[in-house]
């Protein structure tokens, strides 16, 4: 039990056909709401820092990776500690040096060439530590950690052909998903996942921008292949700021004036949340313990 590479549990994962639920955590409340849900489900559990986290000063690279450590120790629970969406290689490689298990590195709005280049010197580096490498072709849009991004389907052939050049962990697919909340429902284009699945079966594929999809639309993606589903603004908006709004209106919460009684009611929101979201992944009970 502890911090475990993601790359561990996505092989389990391609073995037992279910996907890696992936959080991205906003506040010290958010993450340990992804722990006790991972707790409650014996579910393995990726959790996911952001660029805009660290640029916010909110945590510091180190103390996260001790935090995380800690925590997963604490609730007994198989957590990778990934940074989700990086454009920076050299930032990669010192969250590697401070205990990070996973890494994206994200150069999809890069050249082909350019982001074979980037995902290999990741890859390279991340690779003498045991630590699992992600990235992204074709380009997930939508509000990406506070950045507003184009569309781009992944090709199945390019698929293919990158993951051989990089021999990346993990690749992250753009299927019809966009990060933030939709406009209208997506459509996932399934066949699109299928093949490229039958290309690099070895490869498990990311589902990014899982916020309002339908949950019968995660079940059919997994059935095709996808292996971790990443889940970001709605724990960020109605799980974390949300809860907090709510609990900071209930004049007995005012009253109290300890912030430790709201900070508790936003774990277990986020819990709870992050608890329907596993059981549609079909990971409960899929952790070692
Ligand atoms: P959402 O914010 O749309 O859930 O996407 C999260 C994500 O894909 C993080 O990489």
């Amino acid at each position: 039990m502890g911090l475990v590479t993601m790359k561990y549990e996505m092989m389990k994962a391609i073995k037992g056909n279910y996907a890696v639920p992936a959080f991205n955590f906003f506040t010290y409340e958010t993450l340990s709401g992804i722990a006790e849900a991972a707790a409650q489900k014996k579910s393995p559990v990726v959790a996911m820092a952001t660029m805009s986290g660290f640029k916010m000063g909110l945590f510091s690279p180190k103390g996260i990776a001790k935090i995380a450590e800690g925590i997963s120790e604490d609730y007994g629970i198989n957590m990778a500690l990934h940074m989700d969406h990086c454009p920076d290689v050299e930032f990669l490689k010192q969250l590697v040096d401070y205990g990070f298990t996973s890494v994206m590195i994200d150069s999809s709005k890069k050249e082909f060439a350019e982001n074979v280049d980037d995902t290999c010197r990741v890859v390279e580096y991340a690779r003498k530590y045991g630590v699992t490498v992600e990235s992204e072709l074709g380009h997930v849009g939508g509000k990406e950690d506070d950045v507003e991004a184009e569309n781009l389907f992944t090709e199945p052939e390019e698929a293919a052909r990158f993951v051989k050049a990089t021999d990346v962990d993990a690749l992250a697919v753009a299927v019809g998903t966009v990060h933030g909340f939709y406009k209208a429902l997506p459509k996932l284009d399934f066949p699109r996942i299928s093949q490229i699945n039958e290309l690099i079966p070895n490869c498990p594929l990311v589902l990014h921008g899982g916020t309002g999809v339908p949950y019968d639309d995660f079940r059919e993606a997994i059935k095709r292949g996808v292996r971790k589903i990443n889940v970001g603004t709605e724990l960020k908006v109605n799980g974390t700021f949300n809860t907090f709004v709510n609990a900071y209106s209930d004049p007995a919460q005012l009253a109290a004036k300890d912030p430790r009684t709201i900070s508790k009611v936003v774990i277990d929101a986020v819990a709870a949340k992050c608890c329907e979201i596993i059981d549609v992944m079909g990971s409960v009970g899929k952790a070692d313990c």
